[in-house]
């Protein structure tokens, strides 16, 4: 036992719950000093040398010595590559079936006596060795992966120590590293919530969803929402390699440097070593709008939030019952705050029991839930994983019943520790569990709530040593193929996802899902969103909220925010101010913090704050109609709400190394204060013009300015030429419009909200010209724009001639 864990442990014996989860960390070292198959002698093998091909559609299958390599390029353009035999499915990443293969690509000799497979936008080259490069089609190498190599039990069996548990399958196979080599100009992101990025420092990134224990800042990884998706931005090109494997794992990267004068480049380095499972993986080469277009065709759409998911939002602890949460909805209306949905915690539940209510605190949610939607704010529940293991208790014999709660190797109930005390968790590998717990959320909506948080779910066991999960021997069905807790860790609080969606949407068909999760994998999106978990209170976890939003968007889940002010403790009036601030550019605009850590409600920091926290308010309210729009958008082509500055301009290496702006959609660039006392900063400008919002001033890119941030607001610009829907003072929709720089265009893009139903939505798209005159406005295939317009920049003081 470490020095850590053992502090842990002398805390834990003070209260009911630590001495119950310090008895609950030694079963669990128990069962897998019992259930996981211990250390033994490895053969390592590599490929050796190619014996042959097979072409296939697609691409074909490279015959190793010791190996085969299976290359598959995908309609659209993907490129799948799976050794010893692995195949695209089945797979929890990818939304539907495997996309066809792109009949045009075959795979033909090489000269140098391997093979190739040539498409229209990527050629993959497969040496004699195993070596497999990516290229442009004008030849450039994207990525260069090296042979890779296993290692596997030298008694054959790599699998676990207890033979069949009852389930049957789910052997981890040999365990496998492969290294890769970029551009020596490349840089990496991704990987799922990183704290310290966006950019990913040289150094070793766990794969293992992580509860960090309550509080995290930029040092601590990995955190709830690992993935194995790295984003790598070169000059000459982008591209996103996903490595289908949900098993504990590690990547190491490194950048590279150029060689200047000596022209001797040392190229950038990823290594992905993995405990276990497949060897097989994607890569999607293109633009960064192309890559995640191509990554959410792969893996799914991002679920689009109803409208009032993208507004204000509160959450409440919840033991001060009814009462508090009347009183806090009064205190927002008070002071003419706009709020659109309150979110309960667990302290609304009996004893902290996932799908119960706490009757003597809350006698009537539904009745609660009806008046406050009378005032147009919805209520959220929290829903965490694990089961109180009571008998009597509905949901745990439900769950009992449904043979739905994960065993261990010798078929008894795997206990953990969370909330309500000792519980245990549904297998969501197991679709019967998942129809089980679908049904459950039946109970929320009869309370009125509109939408759920989903939380403890990597899942958790509180553990005072040892990794706070479940015994890693924890048996799961995987599907049917049987399998234990390594393989289906990761995926864990997917399937509770899945299971939630598919729930709601049977249960209230007209009304699209609101939910988002604190963990997840690669696919999350279609179901959901996501939020920053714990982040500890402090200027680091200020910037580690931006961090882990990028990020996340980059790998696919665009839907996410941080705790306003921090998880953990009481923030200065100022860093709560500038949290607040950043937050109202981001998809999830929410105030939460642990109960002891005090109030986050806007007014708790002083008048001062308060005033500032308002306008922060009302402007994501104007911003509303743009925000519904970049959800849809987001839908439509995977491009993330909040992107990094290099989005649409990938070449520009200083954009690369920018962590501390973004654009909300194509038309803002936001930039955050991070700094404790900071009133000016210096903002990096992609190329073009770009007005600062607050002064109309143009500012001509690349480059950087030094703006204004008083602590009424932080710098926000708008591209020249950019079309930005908002809500007008009537709450209809109006048309800002930023001049483009005189004789160039721009555009926009508006999508109307359809309701919180499944009607389509509409979309205009409008495009912007200079005229002699002014600025003109149009809108595609129709006579009128249809909206009102105003158009703002300094180019717009010449007279306008709108067409209206
Ligand atoms: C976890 C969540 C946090 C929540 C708390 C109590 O720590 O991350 O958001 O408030 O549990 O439910």
């Amino acid at each position: 036992m470490q020095a850590r864990d053992l502090v842990r442990s002398v805390k834990a014996v003070g209260s009911v719950r630590g001495r119950l989860s310090l008895r609950s960390a030694w079963r669990t070292r128990r069962t897998d000093a019992r259930g996981l198959p211990g250390p033994g002698a490895e053969r390592a093998r590599v490929p050796g040398p190619a014996e042959g091909a097979d072409p296939q559609p697609g691409g074909g299958v490279v015959r190793f010595a010791r190996s085969s390599l299976r290359v598959r390029v995908a309609a659209g353009g993907a490129v799948f590559c799976g050794w010893d035999g692995a195949a695209p499915e089945p797979s929890y990443a990818l939304a539907g079936a495997c996309p066809d293969a792109d009949d045009r690509a075959v795979l033909e000799p090489d000269t140098d006596g391997g093979w190739r497979v040539v498409s229209e936008r990527v050629t993959v080259a497969v040496s004699r060795t195993g070596a497999v490069e990516v290229r442009t089609p004008g030849g450039v190498v994207l990525r260069r992966d090296l042979p890779p190599r296993w290692w596997e039990p030298a008694g054959g069996d790599a699998g676990r120590a207890d033979g069949d548990a009852g389930r049957a399958g789910g052997t981890a196979g040999p365990r496998w590293e492969q290294h890769a080599q970029v551009a020596a100009d490349a840089r990496f992101f991704g990987l799922g919530g990183r704290a310290a990025g966006p950019l990913l420092r040289d150094g070793a990134y766990r794969l293992w969803n992580t509860d960090p224990g309550g509080r995290f800042g930029p040092q601590d990884d990995p955190l709830y929402l690992t993935m194995p998706v790295q984003l790598v931005v070169a000059d000459a090109g982008t591209h996103l390699v996903f490595h289908d494997n949900t098993w504990d794992g590690e990547v190491t990267l490194r950048q590279g440097a150029e060689g200047g004068g000596s022209g001797h480049d040392r190229p950038g380095r990823s290594r992905i070593a993995m405990s276990g499972g497949a060897l097989r993986y994607w890569v999607i080469v293109g633009a960064p709008p192309r890559v995640l277009r191509g990554w959410t065709a792969l893996t799914g759409a991002p679920a689009v939030p109803p409208a009032w998911a993208l507004g204000p939002q509160h959450a409440v602890w919840g033991s001060g019952g009814e009462r508090e949460v009347r009183q806090v909805l009064a205190d927002y209306r008070a002071r003419h705050l706009p709020l659109t949905a309150l979110h309960l915690d667990i302290g609304h539940y009996r004893g902290h029991r996932v799908f119960s209510v706490d009757t003597a605190r809350f006698p009537d949610l539904p009745g609660l839930a009806a008046e406050l939607r009378g005032q147009g704010v919805r209520l959220v529940s929290i829903i965490d994983a694990a089961v109180q293991a009571e008998p009597g208790d509905p949901v745990y014999d439900s769950g009992v019943a449904a043979d739905a709660f994960v065993r261990d190797t010798r078929g008894q109930q795997v206990r953990g520790v969370v909330w309500p005390g000792e519980a245990v968790y549904p297998d969501f590998t197991d679709p019967r569990a998942r129809a089980w717990w679908a049904g459950l959320y039946a109970e929320r909506l009869e309370h009125g709530f509109a939408g759920v948080w989903h939380d403890m779910n990597e899942p958790v066991s509180f553990a005072p040593f040892g990794d706070p999960t479940l015994p890693h021997s924890a048996r799961h069905a995987l599907e049917g193929r049987g399998g234990d807790h390594r393989e289906a860790h990761n995926v864990y609080a997917l399937g509770m996802a899945r299971a939630a969606y598919e729930g709601l949407r049977a249960l209230r068909p007209d009304e699209r899902p609101f939910l988002f999760s604190r963990s997840g994998w690669a696919g999350l999106q279609r179901y959901g969103g996501t939020w920053s978990g714990d982040v500890a209170t402090g200027w680091p976890g200020l910037r580690a909220s931006l961090s882990l939003a990028l990020g996340l968007g980059l790998c696919g889940i665009p839907y996410s925010g941080p705790d306003i002010g921090g998880f953990t403790g009481r923030p200065s009036p100022e860093l709560y101010l500038r949290w607040f601030q950043l937050a109202a550019y981001l998809p999830l605009f929410r105030t939460h913090s642990a109960t002891t850590a005090g109030h986050r409600e806007p007014w708790a920091f002083g008048a001062e704050v308060l005033r500032h926290a308002a306008a922060a308010m009302r402007e994501r309210q104007r911003l509303l109609p743009y925000f519904v729009t970049l959800a849809r958008l987001a839908w439509r082509t995977g491009a993330p709400y909040a992107r990094p500055l290099w989005w649409r301009w990938p070449q520009d290496r200083a954009l690369r190394d920018c962590e501390d702006a973004f654009l909300l959609g194509d038309a803002l660039l936001v930039a955050p204060v991070l700094a404790e006392g900071a009133r000016r900063r210096s903002v990096r400008l992609p190329r073009g013009l770009w007005y600062d919002t607050a002064t109309g001033r143009p500012h001509r890119g690349p480059g950087s300015v030094v703006l204004d941030a008083p602590l009424s607001r932080v710098p926000v610009l708008a591209r020249a030429g950019a079309v930005l829907p908002v809500a007008g003072e009537d709450g209809g929709v109006e048309l800002e419009v930023w001049a483009p720089a005189p004789g160039r265009t721009g555009g926009g893009v508006l999508v109307e909200d359809p309701g919180d139903g499944w009607a389509k939505a509409r979309v205009s798209r409008f495009t912007v010209r200079t005229r002699e005159d002014g600025v003109a406005v149009e809108r595609e295939g129709a006579a009128e724009v249809g909206f009102p317009v105003r158009v703002r920049g300094d180019w717009a003081a010449a007279p306008s001639r709108r067409r209206r």
